[in-house]
């Protein structure tokens, strides 16, 4: 009943075609499509619709809700809270859960070390990446002993599920899921139809055995998981591990999650010894400094639903070119583009004739539109060039009219900007009708435009 096919499909989103064509029109992109075997089983079509066994109590596919047992069952706790944070509260018996991030990031490190602390449980790493011996060099190196941790080295999915059926584990981590094979299709691993195939098989294994699976997969130049965007939609949470390979610090963000929130985010470090988890994250991100610089400006920002103070970092130079530079790293460039705009008309400051260069300092990179302020603040400081005193941080979005904006959770980025010491901290007008001044020990300055605040800081 079945026959060997081959069908073209998009390497971008996943679109499967019969024929070949320059555009995929599904997304648009051009030159996407690849020709890949592919082993079709044609099912024998049920066109009868005559004998309904229905009524027999034999019939299992069909449930009755009220019958179904809706008690949440117990999660499975890491000694990793910010891995527990970021799952919602745990990993949920039978998940699906992709792990995305660059190569060289740390997704192994992170997982086997994972792995390793669970002592209490069997746990089973697949690794299609790496030998046994290089990964027991990493455990090694990460120090921690656990003999109810497998190893599986093995791509082939047939394999590995006759492997899993006699070890019974109750956590299973793929690394990679590019590197899978099913032996039901023909096409070479981490293209489209096998990375569809292969999580296929780990998904019905997971919901069938309620076992947790934890799919490691590589990220595309731009930034998305290799593999089709169905991938995404198969799982039940999808996890993004990033960070600036140049610094130690990575953050594990959640893209879905059908078991929690994807306002969470872990903050890790990374050391000698693996992983660490970073449980103040303000304290490592503003850096500690004895004099007063320019161009520095403190931001309370919100990573998620953390509260987070970040130093923000510009330059502003005369142009030695005809075009003058803008730089951002961590930063929006069109947003930074913005807000000199905002600044060289309603402040009327000549930064045309400047080259401007804007970072966020830890290599971190922050999408939070409260930052906005100390963006301008910290250019205004270097471009006059007087420091901004070191316990002054700010919380607000800058409008193209030069107004400043109200953000959410205020109440927490001034505790925050308390907590760690600061003494003022300059917040939208608008998000003073809560009335939190009397609050804080900290002196909180309501301002309306970005005049006002020039005129109080320089
Ligand atoms: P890895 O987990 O292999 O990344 P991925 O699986 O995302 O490709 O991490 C590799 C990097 O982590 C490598 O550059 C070395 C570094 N590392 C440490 O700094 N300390 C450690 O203890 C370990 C295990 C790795
Ligand atoms: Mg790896």
């Amino acid at each position: 009943m079945s026959k060997i096919k081959t069908a073209f499909f998009c390497q971008q989103c996943g679109y499967e075609s019969a024929k070949w064509s320059g555009r995929c029109p599904s997304c648009g992109q051009w030159n996407t499509f690849v020709e890949e075997k592919i082993q079709k089983d044609v099912p024998l079509r049920n066109t009868s619709w005559k004998q309904p066994e229905l009524s027999a109590a034999g019939n299992n596919n069909i449930i009755n809700l009220a019958a179904v047992n809706g008690a949440e069952e117990e999660r499975l706790l890491t000694p990793d809270a910010e891995l527990n944070r970021v799952l919602g509260g745990g990993i949920v018996p039978g998940s699906l859960v992709l792990v995305g991030g660059e190569p060289g990031i740390g997704k192994s490190t992170l997982f086997l070390q994972n792995a390793l602390l669970l002592t209490h449980i069997t746990t089973l790493y697949i690794s299609g990446e790496e030998s046994a011996q290089q990964i027991k060099m990493r455990a090694d190196r990460l120090k921690i002993q656990n003999d109810q941790f497998f190893l599986l080295t093995e791509t082939s999915t047939q394999t590995i599920f006759q492997e899993i059926k006699k070890l019974r584990p109750q956590l299973v981590i793929v690394d990679s899921i590019q590197t899978l094979q099913s032996p039901f299709i023909e096409a070479a691993p981490g293209s489209v139809s096998q990375i569809r195939e292969t999580t296929a098989e780990m998904q019905r294994f997971a919901k069938e055995t309620h076992t947790p699976v934890f799919l490691i997969g590589h990220i595309t130049k731009d930034g998305a998981i290799a593999g089709p965007k169905i991938l995404e939609h198969m799982v039940d949470t999808v996890l993004q591990f990033e960070g600036d390979q140049h610094y130690a610090y990575r953050i594990l963000r959640t893209i879905k999650n059908r078991f929690g929130s994807t306002a969470e985010l872990g903050i890790y470090e990374m050391t000698g010894q693996g992983l660490r988890q970073v449980t103040n994250p303000s304290e490592i991100l503003i850096s500690q400094r004895e004099d007063q610089l320019s161009g520095i400006a403190i931001a309370a920002t919100m990573e998620g639903m953390r509260p987070m103070l970040v130093e923000v970092q510009a330059l502003v130079t005369q142009s030695v070119y005809g075009t003058p530079q803008r730089t951002a790293t961590g930063f929006d460039l069109r947003r930074l583009q913005l807000l000199l705009a905002v600044l060289e008309k309603r402040g009327g400051f000549h930064f045309g004739v400047k080259d401007v260069f804007l970072n966020i300092a830890g290599g971190i990179r922050v999408e939070d539109p409260a930052i906005d302020l100390a963006v301008l603040c910290a250019l205004l400081s270097s471009y006059e060039d007087v420091a901004i005193a070191g316990n002054i941080c700010f919380a607000g979005e800058v409008g193209l009219s030069g107004e400043i904006r109200a953000v959410n959770r205020i109440e927490q980025r001034i505790a925050e900007a308390e907590k760690l010491g600061f003494e003022k901290i300059f917040i939208s007008r608008y998000n003073k009708k809560g009335g939190h001044t009397g609050k804080f020990d900290i002196e909180v300055v309501p301002v309306g435009r970005v005049e006002e605040v020039y005129r109080q800081l320089f």
